[in-house]
């Protein structure tokens, strides 16, 4: 069934939505993006997502296309217009288009951003069978940009590294950069040592997960002890859990990095209950 789709102010089916081929998210990567997760039809963490895309805009002199109270309403709308009960709600805002191909950014004043959003339906993504079975991952040098912090559409090494883990037999990849993981291809990274959860601090280096700032505060707030902290491979093999967090899969196990198992090689104890108090605790507050 065909979905309708946002696109600069109008609702349509996804056949009629339509991007001028100047548009400088697709000929520059000149856009950023947020991924919102959906659980009983409400909206998981919008206002951080709303937050941190203003970052992300501000970063790149980029304008706003609409208020983010007008941002919540369009999200609401494709989620009821697409019966969305479990799910993502995918945007992107662009730099737009002037007609023409210029490195130069063009006038704000009379060149308006690109604002796409669509929905992605997920039937049983809290109860994913990947997260009883936990992840393998794969380290690969980590050679993108150096704003990472900026959620930007320039996403082909994150897919290739995508692809170096399907090839080996794997699920994702964790980033590495001078020695230290950063983060993984599409989440943030973490491994338990004893009770002690280890993730890297927040830099320019990683992208500051939404997820991962509402799961440290949870984990504070059930007494767990956080120690943000760079790691290398070598200690995540040793380590007695590993997991990440990202917006499109909330916490998830990792089981195997670089072909060493974890533990008993399932998901471990305290990512597990990570995952349970995260899910509960976030539909909670869904809006
Ligand atoms: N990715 N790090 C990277 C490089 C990411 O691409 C993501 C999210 C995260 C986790 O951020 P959050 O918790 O706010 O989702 C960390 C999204 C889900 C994606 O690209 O589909």
């Amino acid at each position: 069934m065909s979905r309708i789709v946002y696109v600069n102010g109008d609702y349509i089916p996804e056949e009629e939505a339509t991007v001028s081929i100047f548009d400088r998210g697709f000929l520059m990567a000149d856009g950023v993006y947020e991924v919102t997760s959906v659980l009983g039809g409400k909206l998981i963490d919008f206002d951080g997502h709303a937050k941190r895309l203003e970052r992300s805009l501000a970063e790149l002199d980029m304008p706003s296309p609409c208020t983010m109270d007008e941002l919540l309403e369009i999200h609401r709308q494709l989620v009821e217009k697409n019966g969305i009960d479990e799910g993502l709600v995918y945007l992107q805002v662009t730099r737009g288009s002037d007609g023409d191909r210029d490195f130069v950014f063009p006038d704000p004043a009379t060149t308006k951003p690109t604002l796409v959003l669509f929905t992605q339906n997920k039937p049983g993504l809290a109860d994913s069978p990947a997260a009883k079975k936990g992840a393998k991952v794969i380290s690969v040098p980590d050679i993108r940009w150096h704003r990472r912090d900026i959620k930007t559409v320039q996403l082909l090494y994150p897919s290739m590294a995508k692809m170096m883990a399907k090839k080996a037999g794997c699920d994702d990849a964790w980033l590495v950069e001078d020695g230290f993981v950063t983060e993984g291809s599409s989440n943030n990274a973490y491994i338990v040592k004893g009770n002690k959860i280890i993730t890297r601090e927040l830099s320019n280096d990683i992208l500051h997960g939404i997820t991962r700032a509402a799961v440290l505060k949870l984990a504070a707030e059930a007494q767990m002890e956080v120690e943000e902290r760079n790691f290398t491979i070598a200690e995540a093999q040793e380590a007695d859990e590993a997991f990440t967090t990202s917006a499109s899969a909330f916490v998830m196990p990792v089981v195997e990095i670089d072909g060493a198992t974890l533990g008993d090689g399932t998901p471990g104890k305290i990512a597990l209950r990570l995952r349970e108090i995260y899910l509960d605790e976030m539909r909670k507050a869904a809006v």
